[in-house]
């Protein structure tokens, strides 16, 4: 299940990370890793096997990056749901906007995953943002509510399942929406899970991701609204990584609508 009361913390190594380095990266994380959150590492597939024994018994948990929609098969490639379950993921990112924009996979089949997600016992961490243009255009809401209707399968629910709001062109930028921006579009997305999900009554987590670094973290993980991070950059950076679970708990002042989170760097 979903932890519905702790922030949850996602690293996203997207393909960086050799043996030596993914060793010693986890291991430091595991000495100082305050027990303030719940944290999630999505390493490449090839370094899965090896973080689940150095993780086992700790408090880290293990995600993957991507999977396939069939639990097997003439799938040259590919990796199953049942396979990451098999190596001791918990959760899976599904439908990343580098998988969107670069492998071309669009909501229909980011569902189907959600779904093979689900018939392994896997949470589906299941990514939604605007584009740039969509952005200046004004589309935010209506873009990541459409997103999400035709990317969540009907089988989904709050222990299943996390939402990640991620702009395009937040990822790997510097740049970030305001604040306020955040809040809307994160009560935005709540109010289309509630359209979608009526007879739902557990919180469903919904994620901040997009250039999330210790600067801005505190700020924006205070927003009533956000319930944790998904981190790709400084995930791969301890004391970064570490910096902004601890932010977690900076999160009872109220914070100024009009406030920028903007960084440049
Ligand atoms: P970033 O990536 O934190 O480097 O912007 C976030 C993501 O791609 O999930």
């Amino acid at each position: 299940m979903v932890n519905n009361n702790k922030p949850l913390i996602i690293g996203n190594w997207k393909m960086n990370g050799l043996v030596s380095e993914a060793t010693k990266l986890t291991q430091s994380l595991l000495a100082s890793m305050p027990d303030k959150a719940e944290i999630v590492l999505c390493p490449p597939f090839t370094l899965l096997s090896h973080l689940q024994k150095i993780i086992q018994n700790s408090g880290l948990k293990l995600g993957a990056q991507d999977c396939h929609e069939q639990s097997k098969g003439a799938f040259t490639g590919s990796v199953s749901a049942a396979m990451l379950q098999d190596v001791g993921c918990e959760y899976v990112l599904i439908g990343h906007s580098e998988r969107r924009t670069l492998h071309h996979e669009v909501s229909s089949l980011v569902a189907s995953k959600a779904k093979a997600a689900y018939e392994a016992s896997l949470k589906a961490v299941i990514c939604i943002g605007e584009t740039l243009e969509q952005y200046e255009a004004g589309q935010t809401i209506e873009i990541v509510q459409q997103q999400l209707q035709e990317s969540i399968p009907q089988s989904a629910h709050a222990d299943n399942t996390v939402i990640a709001y991620e702009p395009v062109w937040a990822i790997g930028t510097g740049l970030v929406p305001t604040l306020q921006q955040i809040q809307e579009v994160h009560q935005a997305i709540q109010q289309k899970i509630e359209a979608l999900f009526p007879n739902s009554s557990t919180p469903w987590k919904i994620l901040y991701g997009g250039s999330v670094k210790p600067q801005n973290a505190a700020e924006i993980l205070a927003l009533p609204s956000v319930n944790g991070a998904l981190v790709g950059g400084a995930s791969l950076d301890n004391d970064q990584f570490l910096a902004i679970i601890n932010a977690t708990h900076v999160t009872n002042e109220p914070i100024p609508m009009n406030n920028k989170a903007t960084i440049t760097s």
